[in-house]
């Protein structure tokens, strides 16, 4: 793909999330109808349970710093931060998720150990590292996963999660009705292409997890 194609990619990504930043938000809330509720917990239950899988591999958080790519609305950074992680870096090239996330932030009391910067991965972080990486719901939107988890892997010193939506799973074909109906670019995977874009990106030693509709990748850097 060219990149020009690439940037074009880009910029659809970018605009859907910054139009669709209140309602993807609204998924982590607590208080809603009866009808989002159940859309929430059993069309998109996973957005929950990956966060929930994330903190439970990534314990113990204490003193940890993390690096969390396609951050959104930062509710994994804000989870992090409350199980002890010190300096949580979110990143999202959606100015509308970061806006979010800031306000929340500081709603939560967490806004000295979560930073937000908005732009694009890897573009906008350089000369860092951290003890941890993540990127939930993010490999979705991406088209040349390999170059990004490699990126990810040379600031990371220990664990990476990295989730993949499975491409064969009875949610898919309205799902990509629906992006194709938006114009969203929306990129799924089996179970070998996940396998070969880790090998690709040199992530050898890593945990499996059948995560409702995703793949999840714990990775073991040491
Ligand atoms: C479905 S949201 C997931 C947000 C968060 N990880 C969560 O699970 O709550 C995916 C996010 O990735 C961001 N994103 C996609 N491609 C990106 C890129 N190349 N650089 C930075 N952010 C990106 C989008 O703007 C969007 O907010």
């Amino acid at each position: 793909m060219s990149t020009e194609a690439v940037k074009e990619v880009e910029r659809k990504v970018r605009d859907h999330f910054d139009d669709d930043a209140e309602r993807f938000d609204s998924i982590y809330k607590t208080k809603k109808g009866i009808f989002a509720r159940f859309v929430d917990d059993y069309w998109r239950g996973v957005v929950q349970k990956r966060l929930e899988v994330n903190v439970e591999k990534l314990e113990p958080l204490t003193g940890k710093s993390v690096l969390d790519v396609g951050c959104g609305s930062g509710r994994f950074c804000f989870e992090f931060a409350k199980h002890g992680a010190t300096h949580i870096l979110g990143v999202d090239f959606a100015p509308a998720m970061i806006n979010i996330a800031n306000g929340l932030a500081k709603e939560m009391g967490v806004d000295k150990e979560c930073e937000f910067r908005v732009g694009a991965f890897p573009e906008v972080v350089t000369g860092e590292t951290f003890d941890y990486s993540t990127a939930n719901g993010f490999f979705d939107y991406i088209e040349n996963p390999v170059s990004i988890i490699s990126a990810m892997r040379e600031m990371t010193k220990e664990k990476m999660i990295l989730s993949f939506p499975k491409a064969f799973e009875w949610r898919v074909p309205v799902r990509r009705l629906r992006f194709w109906m938006k114009g969203t670019p929306l990129f799924l995977y089996t179970k070998k292409q996940t396998e070969n874009i880790l090998q690709k990106a040199g992530v050898e030693n890593y945990e499996w997890i059948n995560l409702d509709r995703d793949y999840l990748i714990v990775a073991h850097l040491k």
